[in-house]
């Protein structure tokens, strides 16, 4: 199929434009909302994944198996199974999970995250968890979830219940919007669970179906106000040999899967540590040639980020601050500011990862570099 890059001069870019649709359209195969008119729904509960009752009854906890990108986006999975369903939730990478799985527990969830729906080492997990499972009595069954934007893909062969992401072919190696889809696919999953559960009241659960609802228009804003901008900034950064990326809490997988698309795509070495593990060892590297990228979204650890943040500007480091711009104590801390819109801590993270998708991809184009295929990299590895 001959795929267009409509003007933009490459896929990647393209794809993190098409970021707001893609959300959208998830959204919309997924929750019974109106979209047109102001009111979230007339249902009380509007999820509707479709998958089979029996999976999600009576869980006593959730093990994610994924790679790369899609193992970021099972961390943040993680984050709100536990924190909004309360579900003890473990994210393995699937190359180690094959060869030390845990020991089997009950009543286990197993979530199979990829976007290609081919990568070896996630289907070889599932697999194997399958096997383990078969015969050894009703609680320990296995029960196995895929969140993909392939539905047709080896995956479907192997896990009947899916969760299509709607994010369609992505075509940089580099992930984008198939990232951001499969978090999305976690929100809804996370917010399912917490209503079966009833683990939140109905007025949280109504606020944050409303707060995803406005997402498509908040991730358009982010890239129509920081496009020039970011491209900008990252003239500064051509030479740059290292960077670190801070977060905390559910920005923490943000970070990383930043400092992720500034590798894959620059060649820049990049790190990303919880902020508040800086102070252990990490914060050694810092100097005024050490950037570092803080995301610092108001919630529970705002304050904390920006302590941490500004420890690293007393070593001379340069603090880009990924953060609301009405936030005064954040404008003051930050040397440059990417600002994203004031949302929900929780659902922060479909924004904060915006702007560091577009800081890797500007300084890997003027860098010159093959951005839709980085050296060494494929966009899935069918081997192991
Ligand atoms: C490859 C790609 C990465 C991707 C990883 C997992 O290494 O280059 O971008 O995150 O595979 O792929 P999957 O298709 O399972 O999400």
């Amino acid at each position: 199929v001959m795929v267009e890059k409509q003007g933009f001069k490459h896929f990647m870019l393209k794809e993190i434009y098409e970021q707001p649709g893609v959300v959208r359209s998830c959204l919309e195969s997924y929750l019974e909302i109106n979209w047109t008119s102001q009111e979230t729904s007339s249902s009380p509960y509007p999820i509707r994944l479709g998958l089979e009752e029996s999976l999600l009854e009576n869980l006593e906890q959730v093990q994610i198996v994924a790679c790369g990108t899609s193992w970021h986006a099972g961390l943040v999975g993680k984050y709100l199974l536990e924190q909004v369903a309360q579900l003890p939730t473990q994210v393995h990478y699937a190359s180690e999970f094959r060869y030390a799985p845990t020991p089997l527990m009950p009543h286990t969830l197993t979530i199979g995250v990829t976007q290609s729906g081919e990568t070896a080492d996630t289907l070889a997990a599932l697999e194997m968890e399958k096997q383990r499972r078969n015969g050894v009595g009703e609680k320990f069954q296995a029960r196995l979830l895929g969140i993909t934007n392939r539905p047709e893909s080896s995956l479907s062969r192997l896990v009947p219940n899916i969760i299509d992401t709607h994010a369609g072919i992505e075509i940089g190696v580099a992930a984008t919007k198939t990232f951001v889809a499969q978090v999305i696919a976690f929100y809804l999953l996370a917010l399912d669970l917490a209503h079966r559960r009833q683990t939140l009241s109905r007025d949280r659960l109504g606020v944050l179906i409303e707060g995803l609802r406005q997402l498509p228009a908040q991730i358009e804003q982010v890239l129509e106000s920081q496009e020039r901008y970011v491209e900008a900034l990252a003239h500064e950064f051509v030479e740059t040999h290292d960077f670190i990326y801070i977060g905390r809490g559910i920005n923490f997988p943000i970070a990383l899967e930043g400092a992720l698309k500034l590798k894959e795509i620059s060649y820049i070495h990049a790190e990303a540590y919880p902020a508040g593990e800086m102070k252990h060892g990490p914060i050694a590297l810092l100097d005024a040639k050490v950037p570092v990228v803080a995301i610092a979204m108001p919630g529970t650890v705002f304050d904390k980020v920006l302590s941490n943040a500004q420890e690293a500007r007393a070593r001379d480091s340069q603090l880009i601050g990924v953060t609301p711009l009405d936030e005064e104590e954040a404008r003051h801390t930050f040397d440059v500011v990417l600002p994203v819109p004031e949302v929900d801590e929780l659902l922060s993270p479909i924004l904060t990862t915006v702007p560091l998708q577009l800081l890797a991809y500007h300084i890997a184009a003027l860098r010159g570099l093959d951005v839709d295929q980085p050296r060494n990299l494929a966009k899935s590895v069918t081997v192991e």
